[in-house]
């Protein structure tokens, strides 16, 4: 079959792409609905740009200024039972689809697993790069493998749940510099979700509210319910005051380092990782800080969950950075602790 050849849009307003809704001029953009795309883009000189970026649903990017290369948008669509055996279902989605729509979908079906992770923003293919998670569940706990094109290689790229690498927000995709290198480009994930469904439902917040609507033994479906119910209190949507999610990472501290903080704040929330490591509440410590609900510039962070960065309406990326960088000169100042942004900087 003869391919159509594919469109580069030149100084594309990248605004309206990313969930923070930063101006930005990118260079060259090209959107990919197909995974037999990737061989051919490689073919053309575009494609030799100095830099390029992997889009998705564009809610773990800090645009800080205009983009000087090729932007990818992945934009693939399809989801399917891919298999069945006795203890699961295995349920693929391509890159481009939504992931809380996916997330329905899959409950829909009927396979539960997902629920946890109900109405984070982005797409099914960025979800892995930063391993999302939520109210006691990350992604890497339920994906089985995962496709990507390999676009220095030329070759598409199986990945099964051990070569992904996963940690706290983290993925071998991440690590390698997969938004800046536009290395991968994720094509599919598959999903293992297991028949014989348990809930997590260890997440204190989450447990209080389940708890408060009397129910004892959720299903899936109310799990979702109850998790969108909290996200919707305390995270603002950003379609209408635009966001990221969390800006930075909860702080993993060595024992002493917690122990000095506890002796100085009786409430200081902490999470024992195991191995001498303690995982600390990043939106408590800017809270404390001063910085909740407290804007610099056209950006701020937010009144109901300090750890969300907010763009108030005319932010650039240098209104961004300027807050970020105050909010971690802060927090190191009072608390010793140091601040590691969650989303990648482009
Ligand atoms: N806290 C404050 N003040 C605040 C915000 C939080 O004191 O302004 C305290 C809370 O009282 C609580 C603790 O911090 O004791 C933790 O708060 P919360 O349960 O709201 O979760 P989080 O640690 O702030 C993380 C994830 C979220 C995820 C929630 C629920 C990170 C960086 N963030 O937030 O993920 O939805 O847990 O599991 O790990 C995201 O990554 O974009 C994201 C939203």
């Amino acid at each position: 079959m003869r391919m159509r050849a594919m469109v580069f849009e030149r100084n594309v307003e990248l605004r309206s792409l990313n969930t923070l809704a930063l101006p930005a001029i990118a260079a060259r953009l090209v959107t990919i609905v197909a995974a037999r795309q990737l061989p051919e883009l490689r073919r053309y000189a575009e494609f030799q740009a100095r830099r390029r970026l992997v889009l998705g649903g564009g809610s773990n990017v800090v645009l800080t200024g205009d983009f000087d290369g090729l932007v990818l948008r992945v934009a693939m669509a399809g989801r399917h039972l891919a298999g069945e055996d006795a203890d699961a279902w295995y349920v693929r989605s391509y890159a481009g689809e939504n992931w809380h729509e996916f997330v329905s979908w899959t409950l829909q079906q009927g396979w539960p697993g997902l629920e946890n992770l109900s109405l984070i923003p982005g797409t099914v293919g960025a979800a892995p790069v930063q391993n999302i998670g939520a109210y006691g569940l990350e992604l890497g706990e339920r994906l089985h493998s995962l496709e990507a094109y390999d676009l220095v290689g030329g070759e598409l790229v199986g990945f099964d749940r051990a070569s992904c690498r996963f940690g706290y927000r983290d993925s071998r995709f991440k690590q390698e510099g997969w938004h800046l290198q536009g290395r991968y480009v994720v094509v599919s994930v598959t999903f293992r979700l297991p028949k014989n469904w348990l809930p997590v439902i260890h997440y204190a917040e989450l447990g209080a509210e389940l708890e408060g609507l009397g129910i004892k033994s959720p299903n899936a479906r109310q799990i979702a319910d109850a998790v969108m119910a909290i996200r919707r209190r305390k995270l603002p949507d950003p379609a209408l005051i635009p966001n990221a999610g969390s800006f930075f990472q909860n702080p993993v501290v060595d024992l002493s380092t917690a122990n000095r903080l506890s002796a100085l704040h009786s409430d200081l929330p902490r999470h024992a990782q195991g191995d001498g490591l303690v995982k600390l509440a990043a939106g408590w410590l800017i809270e404390r800080a001063g910085w909740k609900g407290r804007d610099l510039g056209a950006a701020g962070m937010f009144e109901k969950q300090a750890l969300v960065l907010v763009n108030r309406g005319v932010a650039c990326g240098r209104d961004v950075l300027a807050l970020a960088q105050a909010v971690q000169a802060d927090v190191k100042k009072r608390f010793g602790v140091v601040l590691k942004p969650e989303p990648v900087f482009v």
